[in-house]
């Protein structure tokens, strides 16, 4: 089976036991419900599931962006439990880039004025030869003077990617970042990522729920009801359509074990 997980590979980021419940009692929702991820340095890992099933709630979890209700995470080797803030503050900023469906662009900065903005505020100056790296990757270094609204959605997203890469994290969390934009636009943003991990070496977790989108991954996690219920590698168009089918097909057998959900 192509499935089978590398074993040498360095975690670049690990959840275990990730629980995560939102409000009280009878409003109570389990967002995340046992969730365990292993996410490989240098790869690109796409995490795929229904409309509710807790992708964002993982990201958010594992960008150190909220806290689970139990479970740990760990970046590299920190668990993120043992940081006090400070410490969560400076990982944040150092270590975690993240890309959300709506650009996020500051409409008054220019392109490049974006990309720098985060290592600005950190008081920190880009590795000059990185940023090169990744603006030529971005293919924007004729737009690094335009405005976001002087740009197309595809070059926006891509000016955010830049952004999130720029002060070379161990690790990118993308939400949806082609869920904006049109298959043009998103396919520039994709080979962009793609890129980014094959040539650069960056380690990228992308949330997406269009098959074309996580075939430019090289392995897809699959996400239902809070938990992970399949996985597979070097994932196509054709074959991710047939597993959602298999785990749609489970899902409603676990319902009506009887055959009544014909
Ligand atoms: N801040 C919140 N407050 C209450 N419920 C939430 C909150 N965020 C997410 N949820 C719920 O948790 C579940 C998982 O949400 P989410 O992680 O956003 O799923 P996905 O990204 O896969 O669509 C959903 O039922 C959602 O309504
Ligand atoms: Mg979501």
């Amino acid at each position: 089976m192509p499935d089978a997980v590398p074993t040498s590979r360095t975690v670049a980021a690990r959840a275990v036991d990730l629980h995560k419940t939102y409000g009280k009692q009878e409003a109570e929702v389990r967002a995340l419900d046992g969730v365990s991820i292993d996410v490989y340095a240098g790869e690109f890992t796409a995490v795929m599931g229904p409309s509710g099933s807790g992708k964002s709630t993982l990201m958010h979890l594992l960008a150190a962006l909220d806290t689970a209700t139990s479970g740990t995470v760990f970046i590299g080797d920190t668990e993120l439990s043992t940081l006090n803030d400070k410490q969560l503050t400076k990982l944040r900023r150092d270590d975690v880039g993240f890309v959300f469906q709506a650009f996020n662009l500051v409409p008054t900065l220019t392109a490049k004025e974006n990309i720098l903005l985060p290592l600005s505020i950190a008081g920190r100056k880009p590795d000059e030869a990185w940023y090169d790296e990744v603006i030529d990757t971005v293919g924007l270094r004729d737009r690094l003077d335009h405005r976001p609204n002087e740009m197309s959605g595809g070059q926006q997203q891509r000016v955010a990617c830049a952004r999130a890469l720029v002060g070379r994290p161990t690790i990118v969390f993308a939400d949806e970042p082609t869920g904006n934009l049109d298959s043009t636009s998103g396919a520039e943003v994709l080979k962009f990522l793609q890129h980014s991990v094959r040539e650069l070496g960056q380690t990228i977790v992308m949330v997406t729920h269009d098959p074309v989108a996580a075939s430019y991954t090289d392995r897809v996690v699959f996400l239902a009801d809070g938990k992970v219920v399949d996985e597979m590698r070097d994932p196509r168009p054709d074959t991710i359509l047939e597993r959602m089918a298999r785990i749609q097909v489970r899902a409603l057998e676990t319902v009506a074990p009887e055959g009544g959900a014909a």
